[in-house]
């Protein structure tokens, strides 16, 4: 029995298809009825395959879809903050039938087996995203995407036939593309009892790398996960994130106490909810310790600075098992001549190196590199190369 921490349900899922088994349902999805995945149903599918949803074996029935949206609970209990729904057009399978699901790349990623047809009730789950009715002003992109999607949920189990179906190909971040199975056996193999993970959909900046630094500080060893799943345009591509990620980890982190893979994820900016989302799945993938910093899988600004932190407080722990490691918003202080936060500097705003996501962009295109105290030159310089083809 292994000592790392449990997965949440306490199983670890596995829903890819034994190789030996590929073949039947190549030939049996031919003459099912086919269903065309989204973006992000497609990334589901790829996350409840390698066991990194467990214990979710399929997408949600209704039981599930009430009890996560009203008590951020599964039917059976498991702490759950987001629908996982396959959501569909009317008539387009009932209870019983085995369907075919197509990824956006027109590659056959699953088949599954549709225990239950319901009602999907869009306009409750968008509430998920808000603090209150009334912040609701139709741009959400989180809400807006679970607005515009089919009126009926298919829920069961699946069996997936073609794990990886990145619009980047097959090969996409092969190498780093850990399953929870495959990091639990690369901590096990490091001596690695804790684990501290940290969420990013962005490049990592000197504050990002500040709070990875203090968690690797306190933990055995680091793993840097960011998400690589559907993200809304205007975010920086994964592709030139890993190879800002690459070049920080070989010029700035202690290459034995760090790890760096993808999470297959799409993005929901659910903020709170999404940073509970970010933690389980973090659990299965055998990590104990989740950094969760300003504003974590927010957008805009429909969520507190600390509201994502704030959540955890009302959690059970043991239900939820890994532990989150709460920052404050950190910068570099021109005084202290070092990255810090309010916890641990007395200088006001002033003194600090803040730099708003517009300004870093505009410095980016006209070719200018942001203060080496907001990002590591290597990590400006393949950012700006990225920039002028983004023009
Ligand atoms: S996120 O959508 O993945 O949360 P991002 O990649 O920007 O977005 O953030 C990754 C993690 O770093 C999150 O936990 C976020 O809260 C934290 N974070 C980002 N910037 C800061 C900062 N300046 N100070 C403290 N935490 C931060």
């Amino acid at each position: 029995m292994s000592g790392l921490i449990k997965p949440h349900g306490g199983t670890l899922v596995n829903r890819v298809a034994q190789p030996d088994a590929v073949e039947a349902l190549k030939k049996e999805a031919a003459g099912l009825k086919r269903i065309d995945l989204s973006a992000k149903q497609s990334c589901d599918v790829e996350m409840i395959g390698i066991g990194a949803f467990s214990p979710l074996h399929g997408f949600m029935g209704q039981a599930d879809f009430d009890s996560v949206i009203a008590n951020m609970t599964l039917a059976s209990g498991e702490i759950w903050p987001i629908p996982i729904t396959l959501s569909v057009a009317e008539g387009k399978a009932k209870e019983g039938d085995r369907v075919a699901l197509y990824a956006p790349n027109g590659v056959l990623q699953a088949i599954m087996t549709v225990e239950e047809v319901y009602p999907h009730d869009r306009a409750k789950e968008a509430t998920i995203f808000f603090n209150k009715p009334a912040d609701d002003d139709g741009q959400h992109p989180g809400a807006e995407a679970v607005k515009k999607e089919g009126p009926v949920c298919l829920a069961g189990p699946i069996e997936v036939v073609t794990v990886c179906v990145d619009p980047q190909g097959p090969e996409a971040f092969l190498d780093e593309r850990l399953t929870p199975a495959q990091t639990r056996a690369a901590f096990e193999a490091k001596g690695w009892k804790t684990v501290a993970a940290f969420q990013t959909r962005n490049p990592i900046h000197r504050a990002h790398e500040y709070l990875c630094k203090c968690a690797q500080e306190i933990t055995d060893g680091l793993l840097i996960h960011p998400l690589v799943g559907e993200t809304k345009p205007g975010d920086i591509p994964a592709e030139t994130r890993m190879k800002c990620y690459k070049v920080l980890i070989d010029n700035y982190f202690n290459a034995d106490r760090t790890l760096l893979s993808v999470m297959p994820a799409a993005m929901r900016y659910a903020g709170p909810r999404e940073a509970i989302l970010h933690s389980i799945v973090r659990k299965n993938y055998g990590v104990t310790h989740f950094i969760v910093g300003r504003d974590h899988a927010g957008v805009g600004s429909y969520y507190g600075t600390y509201d994502a932190q704030n959540i955890f407080d009302g959690l059970d722990k043991d239900n939820l098992g890994i532990e989150p490691l709460k920052f404050e918003h950190s910068a570099w202080c021109k005084t202290c001549e070092g990255m810090t936060s309010g916890k641990t500097c007395p200088h006001g705003g002033d003194h600090k190196i803040f730099l708003s996501g517009t300004k870093v962009r505009d410095l980016l295109a006209a070719g200018e590199r942001p203060p080496m105290e907001f990002s590591r030159p290597e990590v400006a310089d393949i950012l700006i190369g990225w920039a002028k083809n983004a023009k």
